[in-house]
């Protein structure tokens, strides 16, 4: 693993220096562990806190899963995003290995009803996770899966199909899967849900997909040491010091919105992930940067026009990965197309170019542009990225005086249309 390196040579008059020492002093009160929302600081030790014979544990599950045709993985937010980022980053598009499909994170009838057509009768695999063990939205899905398996399978086969991830004692996924004697895992106390990536909740569907947990879990160990370790890099090396300073400047500045870019397809979910851990860390008392996602260069061609020529209120954070497949174009007879120029280059260095071209005009437009340049896309590096952000994360919110670990606001929605539909208790 390296440590992705952070370019701000086309980030305008932004800079993390001046907010060094306000991310610093931010850090040290993270660490120790008198800042707000300090009961959810257990994803800080979650590299060198899980045991061997846990992760054993998970991989078995992972390989009994696999006996099975396919997995539906249904959770919402931080109980599947963190997942879907890995499984999607590594992954072939188009010949992915064992299914994994999901559900739950949405309620959309079609796309449920298709995805049950399509597993009906069939021996699937179910996870189902959610810390509460109370949301609407994965506890309808499961409800119609459960109701399809227990239509073809008796109690033992769903004791092999079906794995919970949830609370140790709280919520009605815990009832539900001890009176079925259903296989479960633990989501720790002290891990809220964005910050669960690295637990149960993305290792095991992680495993199940056929990805090595143990590497990310290396990587985001490797990370830790980095960023907060005994021997950990100096602040001005500090990744996520850098990042969460920088952010902050920007936002000083009146930069309200950030656009996540990465020119890799298969990164779109890791944006999704990132835009939550932000979103809801930081969107309270009527601040935050607001978190956005591109996929360039398609994006460029529908949003570049307002990134190049809009409001001035952005910054642009690029993932920049050095590594891609090797693929060049290939030699033609005639120059019909335009393309000779291309040929014999490899499509990734095109991409690449791509993105400096883009970079140069957007800040050449105003738009401050930070490069984080990863070397390549394993378990190992996305574990150290995944850990990077969660604690840039935590930083940034504290300088921003905001609680990071809470989400108060979340419950607004859930309270009308409980009130709507008519749950007990929520009348009037
Ligand atoms: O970060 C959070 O806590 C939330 O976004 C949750 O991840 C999300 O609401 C899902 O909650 P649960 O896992 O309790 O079903």
């Amino acid at each position: 693993m390296t440590i992705p390196e952070l370019d701000f040579s086309s980030s305008l008059d932004i800079s993390p220096e001046s907010l060094m020492k306000q991310a610093g002093e931010a850090r040290d009160l993270l660490e120790s562990r008198k800042c707000p929302g300090n009961e959810f600081l257990g994803w800080m030790d979650l590299p060198e806190r899980i045991s061997k014979s846990s992760l054993e544990d998970l991989q078995n599950a992972a390989k009994e899963i696999q006996k099975s045709e396919s997995l539906v993985v249904i959770g919402i937010g931080g109980s599947y995003l963190g997942a879907r980022a890995v499984i999607e980053a590594i992954r072939s598009p188009f010949a992915p290995g064992f299914p994994v499909y999901f559900a739950g994170h949405q309620m959309d009838s079609f796309y449920h009803s298709e995805l049950l057509r399509l597993l009906s009768g069939r021996r699937f695999s179910v996870n189902v996770i959610s810390k509460s063990g109370t949301t609407t939205e994965p506890g309808l899905a499961f409800r119609l899966f459960w109701n399809d398996l227990k239509k073809h399978f008796g109690p033992e086969d769903l004791r092999r199909l079906v794995f919970a991830t949830t609370d140790e004692k709280k919520g009605s996924l815990r009832k539900l899967c001890d009176s079925a004697g259903l296989k479960s895992f633990t989501i720790p106390d002290d891990v809220g849900g964005r910050f669960s990536v690295l637990t149960p909740v993305g290792l095991l569907p992680v495993a199940a997909a056929g990805l090595n947990a143990v590497s990310l879990m290396d990587g985001a160990r490797e990370m830790m040491n980095a960023v907060r370790g005994k021997n950990r890099l100096p602040d001005n090396k500090n990744p996520a010091l850098l990042y969460a300073a920088y952010r902050n400047a920007a936002y000083a500045k009146g930069k309200k919105i950030e656009l996540l870019t990465s020119y890799q397809s298969g990164l779109h979910y890791l944006a999704e992930w990132w835009k939550q851990l932000f979103g809801e860390s930081e969107g309270k008392k009527g601040k935050g940067i607001f978190p956005a996602a591109a996929d360039f260069t398609s994006d460029l061609h529908s949003m570049g026009q307002w990134i190049q020529d809009g409001e001035r209120s952005i910054f642009q954070t690029v993932l920049d990965v050095k590594s891609g497949a090797i693929l060049p174009v290939p030699t033609a007879e005639s120059d019909d197309d335009g393309l000779k120029y291309l040929e014999g280059r490899p499509l990734h260095e095109i991409n690449r170019t791509a993105l400096q071209a883009t970079v140069k005009a957007h800040s050449d437009g105003g738009v401050p542009c930070l490069r984080i340049v990863l070397d390549k896309i394993t378990e190992q590096d996305l574990g150290a990225y995944i850990y990077m952000m969660e604690y840039a994360c935590a930083v940034s919110a504290l300088m921003l005086g905001v609680n990071p670990f809470d989400q108060p606001g979340v419950e607004d929605y859930k309270n009308n249309m409980f009130r709507m539909l008519g749950k007990p208790g929520y009348a009037g």
